[in-house]
């Protein structure tokens, strides 16, 4: 039941706790055992897929954080290059639109103003096609768009966005595999990505253990006026996520950075009353990370390592770590974003602040 809180203190809450189910929906009758099922992305879906041989992904707010995210996989997996635009800035430039680009739009409810305007400027340029990533599929994007795919989160009432993200983030990865197997991604390579697929709500859940773990963790950010978040590679716009999560409810100044990037200014700002955050989980840049870290712990800055238990992080104390269980790399992203969800929740709580409704901020901006 999408309209009412059910034994939740806030629709945010409710909404973070649907994701498994949701990501679910939006995974149901889209893939088999082993594949992408590309009949899913419509009947006219195939034959500009065949032509596509780069991306330009534009949107706003958390929506725009799933594009970046996107930009990795492209690249990654289906071997594409990607560019991604906030709505706002896209709309007013001049665009040099490279051959055979699809133009996706992302959005939870399809009506952002300046999102809809990106769509209609691009509509008139030389792309291969519009489609559109949206949680409502009466919406004006949606409507506009040549063809989309949705996102099944139902309908999504706290204004800080939570399962509309992670299931953008499956429907992404979904358009990522089929781009992909025109481009060289083998099908016993795509097949492993969709076993991975097929465990994600399960993880999910699992991941969701941790909230009282995070809970007591929140009692150290309340009294705090900023908070930094780290992240390398695709978890930096997970760490911009969790950033914005954190400003949107707690209204705690939070920024994110790239953590190669810390000792080009940052750095100056760590002393021991900026608690900062590390998206952590084990991938190949780990190694690099665990270097940004000691130099935060050197200055004194108070660490929170949100971490693979994999990984090699020690309960030691310059950090406190939050173990979260070994995931698929491709997966880490959508996985990673769920217990910062919940920080910002908790300390939002602590500070009393109006969870679903923060002050200034609108659930869909349809005006400039
Ligand atoms: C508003 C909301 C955000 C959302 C953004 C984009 O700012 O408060 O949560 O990410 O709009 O909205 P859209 O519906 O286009 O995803």
């Amino acid at each position: 039941d999408d309209v009412t809180k059910g034994d939740y203190g806030h629709f945010m809450l409710k909404e973070i706790y649907e994701q498994s189910r949701v990501i679910q929906n939006t995974l149901n009758g889209r893939i088999s055992a082993e594949h992408v099922l590309e009949e899913s992305f419509g009947v006219k879906a195939k034959a500009i897929f065949d032509q596509i041989t780069s991306v330009q992904i534009v949107a706003c707010g958390t929506s725009h954080h799933a594009g970046l995210i996107t930009k990795y996989w492209l690249e990654s997996i289906a071997g594409i290059p990607c560019h991604v635009d906030i709505a706002s800035d896209y709309r007013y430039r001049r665009i040099i639109v490279q051959p055979g680009t699809l133009f996706v739009t992302i959005s939870q409810s399809g009506e952002t103003a300046d999102t809809l305007a990106a769509l209609r400027y691009a509509n008139e340029l030389s792309y291969v096609a519009s489609m559109a990533i949206c949680n409502v599929a009466t919406s004006s994007l949606v409507r506009e768009s040549d063809f989309s795919l949705l996102t099944m989160a139902g309908r999504e009432i706290g204004v800080a966005s939570t399962k509309a993200f992670t299931t953008q983030l499956v429907a992404l990865l979904l358009m990522t595999l089929v781009l992909g197997r025109r481009h060289g991604l083998t099908e016993e390579k795509e097949s492993g990505y969709v076993h991975d697929l097929h465990k994600l709500p399960a993880l999910v859940t699992d991941v969701l253990k941790q909230d009282t773990a995070i809970q007591q963790l929140s009692i150290q950010f309340a009294d705090k006026h900023h908070a930094l978040f780290l992240g390398r590679g695709p978890q930096y716009p997970v760490a911009k996520e969790g950033a914005l999560k954190l400003k949107e409810i707690s209204y705690i100044h939070a920024e994110a950075y790239p953590a190669g990037e810390l000792k080009h200014g940052p750095l100056a700002l760590v002393d021991d009353r900026m608690p900062v955050v590390a998206v952590a989980p084990n991938d190949e840049l780990l190694g690099k990370l665990k270097g940004n870290l000691a130099e935060v712990s050197a200055r004194g800055g108070k660490l929170f390592v949100f971490a693979d238990e994999s990984a090699g992080f020690d309960d030691e104390e310059e950090y406190q770590l939050i173990k979260l269980p070994a995931v698929p790399e491709v997966l880490a992203p959508i996985l990673y974003t769920i217990p910062l969800q919940l920080l910002s929740y908790h300390v939002a709580i602590l500070k009393g602040t109006d969870v679903d409704h923060p002050r200034n901020l609108a659930k869909s901006v349809t005006v400039e």
